[in-house]
């Protein structure tokens, strides 16, 4: 049995909420290990459309077990609104999720500071969720977790100590009136009735399934781009989504890891501010936008669309050791008669070695693309590899040998059966 992770290989929301739910009808376990309720993880199933922000898309098949691990971080309110959410389709959530006792608990001081610090100079572009400040004060060691929703008393001074020192903050620096502390405290203290039974010491527990061998599926959110050390920092999130953010989000060690899944668009989007060579901002960004119906899961925003970048692409894949993918999103480009793939970038003539992750490097580059003729026809009820038109193989083929990844699932439209596997 085996343990695998899947990562977003580009800026987030390549599928992974999809491509999770048609593996996990082989796990029995799915883990959510970093990130918090900024991802969108869409999952649609026959004329049924689920969008997941904290809980592993694994919850929608009943035989699978679900795991909030240590490195995500909770917004207890988000989770009670998610969990009464699924529950309303019929879905059954008591004892198929399990929370880590160690994961950090986001606090509506973390979301007051991100969007204040939005409104500042340096406009990451946000999710608003509590991100960023809620990992800021996880590192800073001054952060509260879901354990300490057990112990009232123990919470209530954390909670204060905290917060006298945020509403300085806000006072001082933001010229913000700041929080009633009373009301927050009584607010938190109120939680663990309802979040008690779904607390467990997740790393154990994980460990112990795998012992059992039974298999677990490791769900990444957002992506490789977007990882504080090896993204666009500072456009990035405040997490690891990369692979190696699998291990310390999960309490899973490496050696129980057995395979890593890179899940690559067949374009490139991103949402929010930074960096993004291929960007298109003319009529085929816009195309790509309507065609694809690029606008954000969490926040409806409008994603900025480009082609696909095989050397961004390449570089996610070494940080990640992937070496096969899903490719998601394939349909979308059946329109187009021409379709562009960055093979380089060139700075000041030359071409680049490597990936630079820094912003003054990165906004001056010239993508250097290879041209490939577009396929003309409708792919989405293509039902196998064998069964697409030559020239969308030669479109898969191309990204492949590009980036040293092979396709393993491909998908050609939102739904469960618009997939399949590719026989290698
Ligand atoms: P995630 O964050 O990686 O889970 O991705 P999102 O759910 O944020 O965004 C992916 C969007 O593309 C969702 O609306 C999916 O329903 C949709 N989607 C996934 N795979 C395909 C596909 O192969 N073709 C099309 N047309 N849409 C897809
Ligand atoms: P999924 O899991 C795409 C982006 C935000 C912003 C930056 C920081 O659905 O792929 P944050 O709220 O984390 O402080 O925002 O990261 N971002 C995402 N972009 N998909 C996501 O998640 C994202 N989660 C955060 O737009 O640019
Ligand atoms: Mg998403």
């Amino acid at each position: 049995m085996s343990v695998t992770v899947l990562v977003g290989s580009q800026w987030g929301d390549e599928g992974k909420g999809k491509i999770v739910d048609i593996l996990s009808e082989n796990y029995d376990v799915v883990a959510r290990y970093q990130g918090g309720a900024n991802a969108g993880h869409t999952v649609e199933i026959g004329e049924k459309k689920y969008i997941l922000h904290l809980i592993p898309s694994g919850i929608l098949r009943n035989n699978v077990v679900c795991v909030i691990g240590n490195g995500v971080v909770i917004d207890p309110v988000a989770l009670l609104d998610e969990i009464k959410l699924i529950e309303s389709h019929g879905i059954n959530v008591k004892g198929r999720l399990f929370i880590s006792h160690n994961a950090h608990l986001i606090m509506p001081y973390h979301k007051l500071l991100d969007s204040i610090q939005e409104s500042g100079d340096q406009k990451i572009g946000s999710t608003g969720r509590g991100i960023g400040p809620c990992y800021t004060d996880k590192f800073a060691r001054k952060g509260i977790k879901i354990v300490d929703l057990l112990d009232k008393e123990a919470l209530e001074s954390k909670i204060k100590l905290n917060m006298e020192e945020k509403n300085n903050l806000l006072k001082k620096v933001y010229d913000h009136e700041g929080l009633d502390i009373a009301s927050i405290v009584n607010e938190y203290i109120n939680f663990d009735k309802v979040i008690d039974s779904y607390i467990t010491d997740t790393a154990a527990y994980l460990n112990c399934v795998i012992d059992d061998g039974k298999s677990v599926l490791l769900e990444g959110a957002q992506g490789a781009l977007l990882d504080v050390d090896f993204g666009t920092y500072p456009y990035v999130t405040s997490s690891s989504p990369t692979s190696g953010g699998a291990c310390t989000g999960t309490g899973i060690p490496p050696t129980r890891i057995n395979s890593v899944l890179g899940i690559v668009k067949a374009y490139t989007t991103r949402v929010g501010n930074g960096p993004f060579p291929t960007e298109l901002t003319d009529e085929t960004g816009e195309k790509l936008r309507q065609e694809g119906s690029e606008f954000g899961a969490t926040t409806g925003r409008p994603r900025r669309c480009g082609w696909f970048d095989a050397f961004l692409v390449k570089y996610s894949n070494m940080i990640n050791g992937v070496k096969s993918v899903a490719i998601t999103k394939l349909d979308v480009l059946s329109t187009f008669e021409k379709i562009k793939v960055c093979v380089a970038y060139e700075l000041n003539g030359k071409k680049m070695k490597s990936f630079p992750t820094d912003l003054d490097r990165l906004y001056k580059v010239k993508p250097v693309y290879e041209t490939l003729d577009g396929w003309n026809e409708k792919i989405d009820d293509s039902k196998s590899y064998e069964e697409l038109p030559s020239k969308t193989i030669e479109y898969l083929n191309f990204i492949s040998e590009q980036t040293q990844m092979t396709p393993e699932i491909i998908s050609v439209g939102p739904k469960r059966k618009q997939t399949f596997f590719v026989k290698n």
